[in-house]
């Protein structure tokens, strides 16, 4: 199988899951969406009511509003991979329980595994404490950190920040960051890939090396 028939493999797994209780209420699972060699892949939290009705992840007014914060950090819907903790819709849009969490972790881990991705965007604080455990989100919101070869930028989810003034305010400006730390990712990576330089090069001088990589 290649990545691309692994994806849709997901996919039809997710759909005809019954592996927790979530599978009794939902209409539709939603397995995520995206380029299978999308570099950003973007975890929320759960199907709501209009992802359920149509088996797609932010369609709903959190999905609007999540369009708009991307193009503030220069991306496209289209390039990023969207994806959630848990795959079926908590009834009444109640928070995922651990034994939901840990039934749907396989499907997750596997879209990781199969994309790849240079960053991960957690948007609200089910999906953070997957990847950055024992953190408050209003401590470390907007502060990207490297987690086993990959930049985990943790966000506020964007449904919550609607409903709260200051809450998009702060969700704004950090988006509006992504770009520069994508694009200092983008550097670390090819630093590290690179090979390692033949003796008769001569160094660099000090003030053409880059320091941007200090912030990680
Ligand atoms: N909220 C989420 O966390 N995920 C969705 O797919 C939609 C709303
Ligand atoms: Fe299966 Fe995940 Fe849906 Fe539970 S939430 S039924 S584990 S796909």
């Amino acid at each position: 199988m290649d990545a691309t028939e692994v994806l849709q493999e997901i996919a039809r797994q997710v759909r005809e899951c019954n592996k927790c209780s979530l599978h009794f209420s939902r209409k539709n699972g939603v397995p995520g969406e995206g380029p299978v060699n999308a570099e950003v892949m973007l975890i929320g939290e759960g199907p709501g009511f209009y992802e359920n009705e149509q088996g797609r992840p932010f369609v709903g007014s959190a999905g609007k509003f999540l369009d708009e914060l991307l193009e503030k950090g220069g991306l496209k819907r289209s390039e990023v991979f969207i994806t959630n903790v848990v795959k079926c819709r908590p009834p009444g849009n109640r928070d995922p329980m651990p034994e939901e969490l840990s039934a749907c972790n396989d499907y997750l881990e596997e879209q990781i595994r199969t994309i790849n991705p240079l960053a991960i965007v957690t948007l609200g604080r089910f999906s953070m404490a997957r990847f950055i455990p024992n953190v408050r989100i209003s401590d470390v919101h907007g502060k990207p950190r490297w987690v086993k070869d990959r930049l985990i930028i943790p966000m506020y989810h964007p449904a919550a920040a609607l409903h709260q003034p200051s809450l998009k305010t702060t969700v704004e400006r950090d988006f509006a960051h992504l770009a520069e730390w994508l694009d200092q990712a983008h550097r670390k990576r090819d630093v590290q890939a690179a090979p390692v330089q033949p003796l008769a090069v001569p160094e660099k001088p000090e003030d053409e090396k880059p320091t941007q990589l200090s912030l990680f």
